[in-house]
């Protein structure tokens, strides 16, 4: 499974790359604000920092302006920048004209299977469902990621799947038992991946034993 980072925070991201864990970024309206810098300076960095697709959102709502953003933000790299698009109406129409002359594009807020189905119809390369927006309004986020797994195999859509509003180890964890393709996680999550308790005691009594021998 590949792990993008879903961030516009360049130091997270330069650190979570450092571990070798970065195959991609994903980044929002919201993470872009939380950064408080220029959208396009965030994205030279990440671009700079980061060899993978990186997702860029539009902010328009209707496709002829989707599709005027979506040129501007995929000049500053045509090979890693990915144009993410809300799933709406509009939302299809901008991402079949946009598949259709080879850009690369990202579904998000996806919350239903068959808004996935609609995005890969339309040519989406990525569909990002929203577990953990799903999990807080008292649904099994989950449960939508492992449907959308069954109709791309059904029909044999290449639409990759990206799990994301991820807040959870468990989350990764059943993304990667459902086999999506990839997980976009928050910065705080991935570094509770590594995290065991027993790695911790174990580690301690490894060196203890050390220092006793070397002492001997
Ligand atoms: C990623 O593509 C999404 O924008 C992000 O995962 C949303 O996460 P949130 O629900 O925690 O805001």
């Amino acid at each position: 499974m590949k792990f993008f980072i879903d961030t516009a925070d360049v130091k997270e991201i330069a650190a979570a790359t450092e571990l070798g864990l970065v195959d991609g970024v994903t980044t929002n309206p919201s993470l872009v604000a939380k950064s408080g810098r220029d959208f396009h300076d965030v994205l030279k960095e990440i671009i700079s920092l980061v060899d993978g697709p990186i997702s860029a959102e539009v902010v328009a709502t209707d496709a002829a302006a989707m599709i005027k953003e979506a040129e501007v933000l995929a000049k500053l790299d045509p090979e890693k920048i990915v144009i993410k698009l809300p799933l709406t109406e509009e939302g299809l129409k901008a991402t079949k004209a946009l598949s259709q002359k080879g850009f690369k594009t990202n579904l998000t807020l996806i919350f239903s299977p068959l808004q996935a189905l609609l995005a890969a119809k339309a040519g989406a390369t990525y569909v990002s469902p929203f577990v953990g927006r799903l999990d807080d309004v008292g649904h099994e986020g989950m449960e939508c990621v492992e449907q959308i797994r069954t109709i791309f195999d059904n029909y044999g859509y290449g639409t990759e799947i990206i799990v994301a509003s991820v807040r959870s180890p468990q989350h990764v964890l059943q993304a990667g038992m459902i086999g999506a393709d990839i997980c976009t996680i928050p910065y705080s999550v991935m570094l509770q991946l590594a995290k065991h308790p027993l790695t911790d005691i174990g580690l301690e009594k490894f060196l203890a034993d050390w220092q006793k021998h070397v002492a001997k």
